[in-house]
């Protein structure tokens, strides 16, 4: 007989109520996910290299980018480079527990069809930004690809612990947070006058705002079978904090890029503790978790910690202070 440590068991129920939900995954590929053919391209936003007028274009696209301040370049390599760790996102959603059982990348059940088709979808993204960020000559691109590199070498801890339930609140929290940086990145990019690179960072945020209602809408099933194991993982995953998938970027302590990357979208607002307390009440709000009733103890003391949590946030927010300089990155010296 297996004797199962009240964590272990927990995940274990965990892993039942999401391998049982293979047929919403399967609905929800043919409700939120788009077929390749009729989906944007890179392409579609790029100079076309076999026309006679690519270099042309190309000088076109570098004048509009040049016009674009600095930090704006660094939070859009930022951006892209967490787009590029796409390998690691993929692997990671099929060692969710009750996710790919069968540990087959060509498996035709619901949650393996899903993961597939989301991260197709996905690396769209890096593609463009990559290609975009190349021909603009504002990054320098070596470092840019060193740094790419350290993150696929270094990997993804989401810190959700082997419960697929966090890992759903994980990847809920997460798609929202990259759909408001591409959203404010494409503004600054208006602001700075390329509007190309503007249409390009809307085209992407309106991708993640998909998948976003996706992963919600995986969650909020969740919360109706089991509420109570959903306000546990909620709480426990907030307790940890939601951590930016490109952490492991740079191997250096000392004068780190991801520190650095994150203090610059701060400062120019692209994504920010107002922005993370926000979405902390946009989730509790969406999965009605100040109102679920008939919990079990611990569940509601979850209830009332994740309650209180957005307002928190916010007034930390309000008392932080803007880094003052931050030094910038991957830029052309
Ligand atoms: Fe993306
Ligand atoms: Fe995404």
């Amino acid at each position: 007989m297996t004797h199962f440590t009240p964590e272990a068991a927990e995940i274990e129920k965990n892993k039942e109520v999401v391998a049982g939900m293979h047929t919403m995954a399967s609905e929800a590929v043919d409700l939120f996910l788009v077929q390749a053919e009729t989906a944007w391209q890179p392409s579609d936003f790029l100079p076309q290299m076999n026309s006679p007028e690519a270099i042309h274009s190309i000088k076109e696209l570098q004048a509009r980018a040049a016009g674009l301040p600095p930090e704006v370049i660094t939070s859009l390599v930022g951006n892209m480079i967490t787009e590029e760790a796409l390998p690691s996102y993929t692997t990671y959603f099929n060692l969710i527990k009750g996710v790919n059982e069968e540990g087959s990348m060509a498996s035709e059940k619901g949650w393996a069809k899903w993961s597939r088709r989301w991260t197709a979808e996905e690396n769209r993204h890096g593609d463009l930004l990559n290609k975009y960020l190349y021909l603009s000559g504002r990054a320098d691109m070596r470092q840019v690809e060193i740094t790419i590199h350290n993150l696929l070498a270094n990997g993804f801890d989401p810190r959700t612990g082997g419960d697929p339930y966090q890992a759903f609140v994980y990847t809920s929290f997460q798609e929202r947070a990259t759909k408001i940086s591409h959203v404010n990145t494409g503004k600054l990019a208006d602001r700075g006058g390329d509007a190309v690179l503007s249409k390009i960072c809307k085209t992407i945020a309106g991708d993640e705002a998909r998948h976003e209602k996706a992963y919600k809408t995986f969650m909020a099933k969740i919360f109706e079978i089991d509420p109570n194991g959903a306000l546990l993982a909620f709480e426990k995953m907030m307790k940890k904090q939601i951590a930016m998938p490109a952490i492991l970027m740079d191997n250096s302590p000392a004068d780190n890029l991801f520190t650095r990357f994150s203090a610059i979208t701060q400062k120019t607002g692209i994504y920010t503790t107002f922005d993370y307390a926000a979405i902390i009440k946009h989730l509790t709000q969406l999965w009605k978790v100040e109102t679920l009733t008939g919990l079990s103890g611990y569940a509601a003391r979850a209830q009332e910690y994740l309650s209180n949590l957005a307002e928190r946030y916010r007034r930390i927010a309000e008392r932080m202070k803007e880094p003052e300089v931050v030094k910038l990155a991957w830029l052309v010296q």
